[in-house]
């Protein structure tokens, strides 16, 4: 399938007075795509939601919207749809009658609109809430009729600034998946302002990462996860250490007293300051060289943490099961399953003394 671009940002600056929010902001966005925008707090991505959706003027660049030049038009001759985080329900208004604001303009007649109303709060989960109000609702349930609504006119572009922050985390991570399924079956192109970055890495089809009002990086979670283009971005998404150090030669890099083999030197010279990234799941333990406070026993069970597995180990000759934490490769690498024996290292230098409390 080739992709179409539907909304194309080209040179965005925007301005309150002095200070510059947006800096030259070019994106392309497909038909169909769910981009996140992810930043941390003040970056610009509200500022750059609210100017696609017209709410507020551009200082200067183009906007165009399904081939459409859309940079002056008026918020209500533009094709969206927009769920803001918190609810912004008209609080007077039943369910029906928030749903069926957008349609009022439309000179839709009574019978399609309750017929439409019933397909939306039948799509969102909420059947039979057509008569409650906003303040009959819970935090998700309010959001699922803010979603709805903004899917009343079947919008070409659907626009959601941080809709989940403000619910708890059980029903945020329930109506994460929630919303991607229904934007997948929907086909509407999407935008969703987050900051969180494990919502956009899981919703995403692509991240925009945003610094200052800059771009730092566009691309798929994996290629923003696997090949940051920049140590803000490798320290933004997901965890990272880092190792300030300098060339030593074509292939070293000096870090305090230690030295690493490094593959690629990029464009950095000999001297040149500069930092070493590296995944904690990329480092990996090892069982051999120190063998200070090695145990045998017996693995019980692993379970997957995402990253990382957990194990629950038997110690041979003892009967306290200890808890290990090891990274997808090693378990790859040592073949680890239930019920087989492995080396335990308790490295010396992490193993503090307590008194024993009198019983
Ligand atoms: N109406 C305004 N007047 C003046 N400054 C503004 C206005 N709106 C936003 N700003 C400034 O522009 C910058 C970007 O704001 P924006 O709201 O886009 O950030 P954000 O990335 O959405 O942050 P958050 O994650 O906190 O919502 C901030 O420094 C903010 O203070
Ligand atoms: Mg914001």
């Amino acid at each position: 399938m080739t992709a179409h671009p539907y909304l194309q940002l080209i040179d965005i600056d925007q301005y309150f007075g002095q200070f510059q929010a947006l800096k030259k902001v070019s994106l392309s966005i497909n038909e169909g795509e769910f981009v996140c925008f992810l930043g941390p707090s003040g970056c610009g991505k509200t500022t750059l939601l609210r100017v696609i959706a017209g709410l507020d003027s551009l200082c200067s660049g183009q906007i165009l919207q399904a081939g459409r030049d859309i940079t002056y038009a008026p918020v209500n001759k533009r094709d969206f749809g927009i769920v803001f985080q918190s609810y912004a329900l008209f609080p007077n208004l039943s369910v029906a009658d928030n749903i069926g604001y957008g349609l009022k303009s439309r000179r839709v007649s009574r019978q399609n609109k309750t017929a439409r109303i019933r397909e939306l709060l039948s799509v969102v989960g909420l059947e039979r809430s057509e008569q409650k109000y906003p303040s009959q609702l819970s935090g998700g349930q309010q959001q699922r009729v803010a979603l709805a609504r903004a899917l009343a006119t079947s919008p070409g572009l659907l626009l959601l600034d941080e809709p989940l922050s403000a619910l708890d985390a059980r029903v945020r991570a329930h109506l994460r998946h929630e919303i991607k399924q229904l934007q997948e079956k929907l086909g509407v192109t999407t935008i969703m302002v987050t900051h969180d970055q494990e919502e956009a890495l899981t919703m995403a089809d692509r991240i925009v990462v945003m610094n200052h009002g800059l771009i730092e990086q566009i691309g798929t979670p994996e290629e923003i996860y696997c090949q940051p283009q920049s140590a803000f971005v490798a320290d933004f998404v997901g965890e990272m250490n880092f190792l300030d150090g300098f060339l030593c030669n074509d292939s070293q890099v000096q870090s305090q007293s230690i030295r690493l083999d490094v593959s690629q030197t990029g464009s950095f010279s000999i001297d040149s300051p500069l930092r070493v990234a590296v995944r904690p799941e990329d480092i990996r333990l090892r069982l051999n060289g120190d063998r200070h406070n090695v145990l045998n026993g017996t693995v019980l069970d692993l379970e997957f943490l995402g990253s990382k597995a957990r194990s629950r180990v038997a110690v041979k000759g003892h009967d306290q099961i200890l808890i290990a934490d090891i990274s997808m490769n090693e378990l790859t690498e040592l073949e680890l399953r239930n019920g087989q024996n492995v080396d335990i290292q308790l490295p010396r230098d992490r193993l503090q003394l307590f008194g024993k409390a009198a019983s």
